[in-house]
């Protein structure tokens, strides 16, 4: 019987991707931290869809913790044939500010488990084959980021090492691809930083549920890079055609609005 992983998948964009897959009738291993209340969750998509659903807790920045989620599905003989990559973490300000256990948090989960997942996975993704490879990245994987340098660094490795696997798994009928949501507000974390954003922010805000149906819709048709919402395709067009100082500026004011904004209020 085959299985999609999910990982982040407690709320946001995760949350709404099994919801997505499920309806699809698509078996589900639900990854998150501890105590987000998985069992429930499972128990639910499960009556509610009526497929089969498991589910791991664990702390995906914690290294060994990633080999076990691997141990853990080969354990109970679940097929995975469809890996997603989708939890991490955001956060915006100077660099300066960060804390050491931020920047920790940020390469190791949005990085670290991304990459050490997938390369657990590929065995059985060619096992299992047709199969599917999807790596939440984000809008900001397209250029560099002040303000939220970190982060936008991060997906900008998720977006760039996507590709090349997409090259190296193709012959074995692989199938890789790379979200790159806009503002999704999904998070208080979000929903504030839309608030006291520029207009490249509120313009960039799409629906969770429809960045899930995208993302699923279009990574099962074999699709590269998946935006969702027309305006964000549009914002991404037009930035990769202006040169780099003058996009700079634009990202520069946007944020520096939210940060602005955040500090006075
Ligand atoms: N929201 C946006 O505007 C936006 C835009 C572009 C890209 N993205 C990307 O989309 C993905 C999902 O974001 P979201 O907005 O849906 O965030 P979210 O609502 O905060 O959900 C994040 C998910 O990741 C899980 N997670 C976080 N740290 C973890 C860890 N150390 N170990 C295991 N699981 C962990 C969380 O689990 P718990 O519930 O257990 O905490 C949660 O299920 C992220 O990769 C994010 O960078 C988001």
């Amino acid at each position: 019987m085959k299985y999609t992983l999910i990982t982040g998948a407690s709320k946001g964009m995760g949350l709404e991707m099994a919801h997505v897959c499920a309806a699809k009738k698509m078996n589900l291993l639900l990854v998150s931290l501890p105590n987000e209340g998985l069992e429930k969750l499972a128990l639910t998509i499960s009556n509610e869809y009526d497929v089969k659903t498991d589910f791991f807790e664990t702390n995906l920045a914690v290294n060994e913790n990633i080999d076990k989620v691997y141990e853990w599905a080969l354990l109970h003989n679940y097929s995975v044939n469809f890996l997603i990559n989708n939890a991490g973490i955001g956060g915006m300000g100077p660099f300066e500010s960060y804390s050491p256990e931020y920047i920790n948090n940020t390469i190791d989960i949005n990085v670290r488990a991304t990459t050490k997942l997938s390369y657990c996975f590929i065995p059985e993704l060619k096992k299992n084959a047709p199969s599917f490879l999807l790596n939440n990245a984000s809008m900001m994987a397209n250029f560099a980021c002040p303000y939220k340098s970190v982060y936008a660094a991060s997906k900008i490795y998720i977006k760039n090492f996507s590709r090349a696997l997409r090259e190296e798994l193709k012959p074995f009928d692989i199938s890789v691809s790379t979200l790159q949501p806009g503002a999704t507000p999904t998070t208080d974390l979000v929903r504030n930083q839309i608030e006291t954003g520029g207009r490249l922010a509120k313009l960039s805000v799409t629906n969770p549920r429809l960045v899930a149906e995208d993302a699923i819709n279009k990574t099962l048709s074999k699709k590269k890079y998946i935006v969702p919402g027309w305006q964000n395709r549009v914002i991404v067009f037009i930035l990769k055609l202006l040169p780099t100082s003058v996009k700079i500026k634009l990202i520069l004011h946007s944020f520096g609005s939210m940060l602005n904004k955040s500090a006075h209020s």
